[in-house]
């Protein structure tokens, strides 16, 4: 073996009982010192270690650590001037055990290293054991929260059918009861109109008769005074301009209860050829109280084909899409309905002048119960409701950003083939 500084003979003392196992390597990788725990570690004979490091052997070939071939610790540590610890360093011993050492390179000065060596192949083995029963653990817990939350999916899911049910039939059942109730006064009304103002006319030419024939002084006194007090030329100029607003009345309620009648159709109903420009004029009288002056509406609603739906569902989307925008256009807005048939189906827009959806908010409002509205203001099942009737007549509506009109608004369209799929169409 060459010789070693003596210098170095207290830490040789030192290394001597040491566990782990520690060389002193000279720059040209010759072993100068190893200390008994060494000869273990390289895991060959005695004799064989005496043999290698006395005749010089560099020292990864006495024990090759993986790193040695790419990145030699020793020289990396002369190289910083100051001693490094690897962690997690494979090495194969001479019997081809495999170990897995933390490897500690410290310079001595004059050309030395002091190397180290700690068997941590047990503790590595089961802190993998640990990782990997870790990962099993997190991959267990995240498979169960996605169940969790896919069955909590399919429960809202179910749960907003059921809202969607109730809702619908409640309101369809509220508004045949409104339509039944009105109808027969609202027919008195309508149907009796024509009576009155021809017994009005009757009236009025017998009481001419009267007035162009001889009557008694007194008698003629009296009805001139009579008609003073009843302000009778006021009442000939003005008894037929006011039956005629009665019967504009009474024509516009009827045609709002034959709205409502509309309307009320079954929603589980029959698939039926519709007529959906009727069906989106209904819907805008429905609407009239809610536009009337404080909406302007702008229609482009070219010919359609008759569309094989339920008319009454179908409604209930224009209805959701018109009231939105007309809440959304407010005052002094505007609404632009559009329509236009398709090579497979048909298209139908709304659009208003609204501060639009901001862009956040866009992947929200199809979610049932989201709404920005205040409280009683808005359930935020409107769009909700309309993309699932929509969807289970296998079509689709969206949300389209305008940017391009000022104001820009927010615009909804909706596809709908003429015929739905056979197959019955999922609806959420
Ligand atoms: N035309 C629109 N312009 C701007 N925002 C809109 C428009 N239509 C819908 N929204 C937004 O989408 C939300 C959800 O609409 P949705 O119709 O589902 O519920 P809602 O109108 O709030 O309540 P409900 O319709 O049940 O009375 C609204 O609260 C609003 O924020
Ligand atoms: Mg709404």
């Amino acid at each position: 073996m060459p010789n070693m500084p003596s210098s170095l003979e207290d830490l040789r003392r030192v290394l001597e009982g040491a566990v782990d196992a520690a060389v002193i390597i000279d720059g040209e990788h010759r072993v100068l010192y190893r200390n008994p725990a060494y000869d273990v570690y390289t895991g060959r004979r005695p004799r064989e270690v005496v043999e290698l490091a006395g005749s010089g052997t560099p020292c990864h070939q006495l024990f090759n650590l993986e790193i040695c071939a790419e990145s030699c610790l020793m020289k990396r540590a002369v190289q910083a001037g100051k001693p490094l610890r690897m962690h997690e360093v494979h090495a194969r011993r001479g019997d081809g055990e495999e170990l897995t050492l933390i490897v500690t390179s410290t310079p001595l000065g004059a050309g030395l290293t002091l190397e180290t060596y700690r068997d941590v192949t047990a503790e590595s083995r089961v802190q993998r054991k640990y990782h990997s029963l870790l990962a099993r653990e997190r991959n267990a817990k995240e498979e169960l929260e996605r169940k969790v939350s896919e069955r909590t999916e399919a429960l809202r899911r179910a749960q907003d059918q059921l809202v969607l049910n109730e809702k619908m039939s409640s309101l369809g059942r509220l508004v045949a009861g409104i339509a039944h109730e009105l109808n027969n006064p609202i027919n008195f009304v309508y149907g009796n109109v024509d009576f009155l103002a021809q017994y009005f006319r009757h009236l009025i030419s017998l009481i001419g008769l009267y007035e162009s024939s001889e009557l008694p002084e007194d008698v003629r006194t009296r009805a001139v005074e009579l008609k003073k007090a009843i302000d009778f030329e006021f009442l000939l100029e003005d008894w037929e301009r006011l039956l005629k607003s009665v019967r504009a009345g009474a024509e516009r309620t009827a045609q709002i209860v034959a709205g409502l009648k509309t309307f009320s159709r079954p929603q589980i109903g029959k698939i039926e050829e519709t007529d959906l420009i009727a069906g989106l004029e209904t819907t805008l009288h429905l609407l009239q109280p809610l536009l009337r002056d404080h909406v302007k509406v702008h229609k482009t609603l070219q010919p359609l084909p008759l569309v094989m739906c339920r008319g009454g569902q179908i409604q209930q989307v224009f209805m959701n899409l018109l009231t939105n925008a007309a809440q959304a256009a407010g005052p002094g807005g505007e609404i632009f309905i559009a329509c236009q048939p398709l090579a497979d189906g048909v298209s139908v827009s709304v659009r208003d002048t609204g501060p639009g959806v901001p862009a956040e908010l866009a992947g929200k409002i199809f979610d049932p119960f989201f709404t920005t509205k205040d409280v009683g203001e808005g359930t935020g099942l409107g769009l909700a409701i309309s993309q699932r009737i929509v969807r289970s007549h296998g079509g689709r509506i969206e949300l389209v950003q305008v940017e391009d009109a000022l104001p820009a608004g927010a615009e909804f369209i909706v596809w709908l083939p003429c015929v739905p799929p056979v197959a019955p169409v999922e609806a959420g």
